[in-house]
């Protein structure tokens, strides 16, 4: 048994297709059973698993992902992020459950000039990245049996992401200015559902900390290009688009965002023996499903 927590976000949605997939029995919860609250997590649990059948891991997807908005409301945010994954790691010790947890190439301050190894020190520079590290620590603190998984610039097909974001104003025909100073690996959320359930699946104990990412690299720009080329190509995109590349200083946000946070992915390849499909690929699979899904409603 698995219980999927976040089980309605963007990942948590992939994670409960894929175990469907894989005929892995799961129980899901999203904000019914409030993380933030260990009274609420133990009282979901004592409600969903009978004594002597609870679930052998927890794979929480669940999150405060808004990383603007977490300047002006980190309280929050790091109740979410820190405190939350700190009671499901609490509840697993006492359960006997093993824990796998999301977190965030934005743990890392960007000034790297190759890949992120999971070993690199985390230096956040915006607040969502600081209650990330602080959700990563607390996990490490109150469980061994837990593994952490750090990926980046996360897109699916359910939920708000820059795939969707990108669609739209290429759709409305506007002239679409993207930041072409950050590299990253853009990420398919099925890609990193499938990873995530493989070490269910093969009973994984090598705890510790992975990344994982789609494999190669590019720019918001770069990507922002790609979008465009491969809704065309699945026919979900019709008119010519003016997609220029403009700098970060250009391009304002609240929360700094790293320059630099590609990570590396071979610890996690050599572990589930994993070939990684490249971002160009994830682009394909999304579009394949979402060129599905519309031909299937
Ligand atoms: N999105 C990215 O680009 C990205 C990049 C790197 C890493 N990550 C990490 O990947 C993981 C999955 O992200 P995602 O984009 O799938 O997130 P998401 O779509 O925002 O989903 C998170 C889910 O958690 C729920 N939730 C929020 N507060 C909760 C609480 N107190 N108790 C229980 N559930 C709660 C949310 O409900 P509401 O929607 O109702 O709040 C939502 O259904 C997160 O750990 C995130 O930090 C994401």
């Amino acid at each position: 048994m698995i219980w999927v927590v976040g089980a309605r976000g963007m990942l948590g949605q992939e994670v409960v297709r894929r175990l469907d997939e894989l005929g892995l029995q799961h129980v899901d919860s999203d904000v019914e059973c409030d993380i933030t609250q260990i009274r609420a997590v133990v009282s979901f649990a004592d409600a969903a698993f009978r004594p002597g059948h609870f679930p052998r891991w927890v794979i929480n997807c669940a999150a405060y992902t808004a990383v603007d908005q977490a300047e002006s409301d980190e309280e929050t945010a790091y109740r979410v992020n820190a405190q939350g994954p700190a009671n499901l790691a609490a509840w697993c010790r006492d359960s006997g459950a093993s824990l796998i947890h999301i977190s965030t190439d934005y743990v890392f301050d960007g000034t790297a000039s190759h890949p992120y190894v999971e070993l690199a020190t985390p230096n956040p520079l915006s607040a969502y990245g600081r209650t990330k590290v602080a959700g990563e620590r607390l996990v490490q603190e109150a469980l061994s049996r837990h593994i952490i998984v750090r990926t980046a610039w996360l897109y699916g097909t359910h939920g708000r992401n820059f795939v969707f974001t990108m669609l739209k104003l290429m759709q409305e025909g506007s002239p679409i200015r993207v930041v072409d100073d950050q590299r990253g690996s853009p990420t398919y959320a099925a890609h990193l559902a499938a990873a995530l359930c493989e070490f269910v699946r093969r009973e994984c104990n090598a705890y510790g900390i992975y990344h994982f990412t789609n494999s190669g690299e590019t720019t918001w720009y770069g990507f922002a290009v790609e979008i465009h080329r491969s809704a065309a190509d699945a026919e979900l995109l019709g008119c010519a688009c003016d997609i220029r590349p403009i700098s970060s200083e250009e391009y304002r946000t609240r929360a700094r965002r790293p320059g630099y946070s590609v990570l590396s992915t071979e610890k996690i390849q050599r572990e589930l023996g994993l070939g990684i499909p490249t971002w160009q690929r994830g682009l394909e699979d999304f579009f394949a499903k979402m060129r599905q899904e519309r031909e299937t409603t």
